[in-house]
């Protein structure tokens, strides 16, 4: 296999979806590659219970009943719309039933206040129509109409963000199944095969999920997938995607347990801050979703592999947080100091351990950004 920067899901975890496909005697819907217990174990990752000659990591963290939630839907008549607050792991988890159910995660559509009508049906190659005309051949399907053709999942990311003109499109898509060619006189329709659906996500801190017309909104189940508040699930996520990101940039590094734990626990506490400020100013620009959370490690796991001794220090840890957090001069910035007055300095105090290397590091980057 080539090398790509990043593989889908179908590609990177081809061995196991091999493997599950080969025991797999469930029932399948439709042209489904996988039973829909399959399916939510490739997801969730297989318990001791399960009985398997072999381990299935977990790849989406979360609970059960959104995944379940999610596939049922897929098999109904209905598309799925994925919606919660940025970084709660939506494209993550289109992308894994995607490739779980059709093996392909690549049919996807941006949507943008730009993305028209022909991004999600057909377009034409000019020079192919000037040569020979319009035809079938001179037609370049959209991806949504290539996952109709297939039979497989297609994926609409940032559905909210599109225009009204292509959320109508999607409706006749949704409903009737199939797209017309009227510029062709023959062959000019194109019908879903079994299997087709579409997943889409929604941001909702974007503008809202109720500008969506209630014609589309009726032909998608909602799944709102909350910001990870436990602990223990956010350990295990920003764990799992850590390790991933290691191997991809082959870095050998060890992350400390009790830096992990201090992460953890600043974004806990500014959370807890951002949920008690009555204005928008004493609230951090952030959202403090896990997938921050990982942004932090991530820069701070790079800096100490270019400019420091390959082994992570509390400083460090504290400089990128502060970094990535202070998006706004001076409302950020206030925040964070009053966080590191108010709350580092005594957990410092009393915890000792790394927190006092934390508490310096994260002195001196709000000092440099002041
Ligand atoms: N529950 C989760 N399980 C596994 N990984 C997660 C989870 N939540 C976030 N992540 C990781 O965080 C990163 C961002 O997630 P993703 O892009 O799916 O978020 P999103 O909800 O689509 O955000 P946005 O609304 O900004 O598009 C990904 O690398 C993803 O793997
Ligand atoms: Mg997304």
């Amino acid at each position: 296999m080539t090398d790509m920067l990043r593989a889908p899901a179908e590609v990177k975890y081809a061995e196991e979806l091999d493997w599950l496909e080969s025991i797999d005697d469930g029932p399948k819907p439709f042209s489904w590659r996988l039973s829909p217990r399959m399916i939510r174990l490739f997801i969730l990752g297989s318990e001791r219970a399960d009985g398997l000659d072999r381990e299935i990591s977990q790849k989406w963290f979360g609970d059960r009943s959104f995944v379940e939630r999610s596939i049922v839907t897929l098999a109904s008549d209905r598309g799925l719309l994925l919606i919660g607050d940025p970084g709660t792991g939506k494209s993550w988890l289109a992308e894994l039933l995607a490739a779980a159910i059709s093996r392909n995660s690549t049919l996807v559509v941006q949507g943008t206040a730009g993305t028209t009508e022909d991004h999600i049906k057909y377009s034409w190659n000019v020079s192919m129509v000037i040569a020979k005309g319009q035809s079938r051949a001179s037609l370049i399907p959209s991806p949504i109409m290539t996952a109709m053709e297939k039979g497989v999942i297609g994926r609409f990311e940032e559905l909210t963000r599109s225009t009204s003109d292509v959320q109508d499109a999607l409706i006749s898509i949704l409903s009737e199944k199939y797209v017309s060619i009227p510029e062709l006189d023959d062959d000019n329709i194109v019908f879903a095969q079994p299997g087709f659906s579409i997943i889409a996500t929604a941001n909702s801190r974007d503008r809202g999920v109720n500008d969506l017309s209630s014609a589309l909104k009726r032909r998608f189940n909602f799944v709102r997938i909350p910001v990870v508040t436990n602990k223990k699930s956010e350990a295990e996520i920003v764990r799992f995607r850590t390790t991933e990101l290691l191997r991809r940039h082959r870095i050998e590094l060890d992350v400390p347990p009790n830096l992990l734990d201090i992460l953890l626990q600043s974004f806990a506490d500014l959370r807890a801050a951002a949920a008690s400020a009555t204005s928008d100013d004493d609230k951090l620009e952030s959202a403090l979703s896990t997938a921050e959370q990982i942004g932090v490690l991530e820069d701070a796991i790079l800096h100490s592999t270019f400019f420091g001794d390959r082994s992570l220090r509390a400083e460090t840890l504290a400089g990128s947080l502060v970094g990535s957090l202070a998006r706004r001069s001076p409302e950020d910035l206030a925040i964070l100091n009053k966080y590191w007055h108010g709350v580092v300095e005594p957990r410092s105090k009393e915890d000792g351990g790394e927190w006092p290397a934390f508490l310096e590091g994260g002195r001196q980057a709000i000092a440099t950004l002041s």
